[in-house]
């Protein structure tokens, strides 16, 4: 019997996430979201998967995540195998402005909302999560920790793409990236593997047709086979394989869906 924990599970990659394990019976799922009854699909799917529990957890509260450890601790008595740290704040409010533009005086106040609110997520939120459930993995027979980046914290993607908006949500990744880094070089003495894992440009939210082919034409600078988003069942069988091949030589990294440094 193999445990999970997925956090962020109401919807996207992570309900996904929840479905595919799921489907395998040694799997147990711990779906961790922020309101318990807020996905109808979660809902329906644990009341159709006796191996699916849903616990409450949110990125931002502590105390909420360390409670949601001590559930699944007493369930699985006393250990966890593979935590995905899937949730994040996506800003959408600053997302199109450029560098340049993030210090107006008419936007400053909404700017430094933004950039909070990402770090308190994507990156407290982070430790905040490793650090509740750490316990748990060590005492795991896989003692896996994954947290899913983006590859748009990638420098050489930015800078390959020109793309230069979604300031807070990129850099907060790249700040997510060190941090995976520094446990990576704490944990690996203790047998626990850590990676940050981008998933490809996937079709969760909508998104306006007119950014899409934007997107697309911007990352086509560097891979020139982008027609699009992937769908999230491709993305999430890809990263399961990825963390079950998980070797030392990813250990603090970010890698790709392919495992590799392909981001698409
Ligand atoms: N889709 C892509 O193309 C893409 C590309 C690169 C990276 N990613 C990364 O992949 C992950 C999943 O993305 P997605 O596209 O599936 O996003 P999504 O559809 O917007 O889902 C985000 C999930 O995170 C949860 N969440 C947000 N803030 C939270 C908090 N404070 N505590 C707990 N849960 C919280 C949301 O819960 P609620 O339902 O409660 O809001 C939701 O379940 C993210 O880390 C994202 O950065 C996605």
């Amino acid at each position: 019997m193999i445990s999970w924990a997925v956090t962020g599970s109401s919807r996207g990659l992570g309900l996904e996430f929840v479905r595919q394990l799921s489907e395998r019976q040694d799997n147990i799922v711990f779906a961790l979201v922020r309101n318990t009854t807020s996905s109808p699909e979660l809902t329906k799917l644990a009341a159709s998967k006796p191996n699916v529990h849903i616990v409450l957890g949110d990125l931002n509260s502590l105390p909420q995540l360390q409670e949601a450890a001590k559930t699944v601790s007493s369930i699985t008595g006393g250990s966890l195998d593979v935590l995905i740290n899937n949730a994040a704040y996506l800003d959408t409010d600053t997302s199109t402005l450029l560098p340049s533009q993030l210090s107006t005086t008419e936007n400053l106040e909404q700017v430094k909302e933004s950039i909070s609110k990402s770090v308190e997520s994507n990156v407290l939120g982070a430790i905040y999560v490793t650090n509740s459930f750490l316990p748990l993995i060590e005492r795991g027979t896989e003692k896996k920790i994954v947290h899913i980046s983006t590859g748009m914290a990638d420098t050489d993607l930015v800078l390959g793409t020109g793309i230069a908006a979604s300031v807070p949500y990129s850099t907060s990744k790249a700040m997510l990236n060190s941090l995976v880094a520094k446990y990576g070089a704490e944990l690996q003495p203790k047998g626990i593997h850590i990676v940050a894992l981008s998933p490809g440009w996937v079709e969760t939210s909508p998104v306006p047709q007119e950014a899409l082919e934007w997107m697309a034409s911007m990352f086509r600078k560097i891979e020139p086979t982008v027609n699009g988003r992937i769908q999230k069942e491709d993305s999430v069988r890809d990263q399961l394989e990825t963390i079950s091949n998980l070797g030392w030589e990813a250990q603090g990294r970010m890698i790709s869906h392919h495992g590799d440094r392909n981001w698409f």
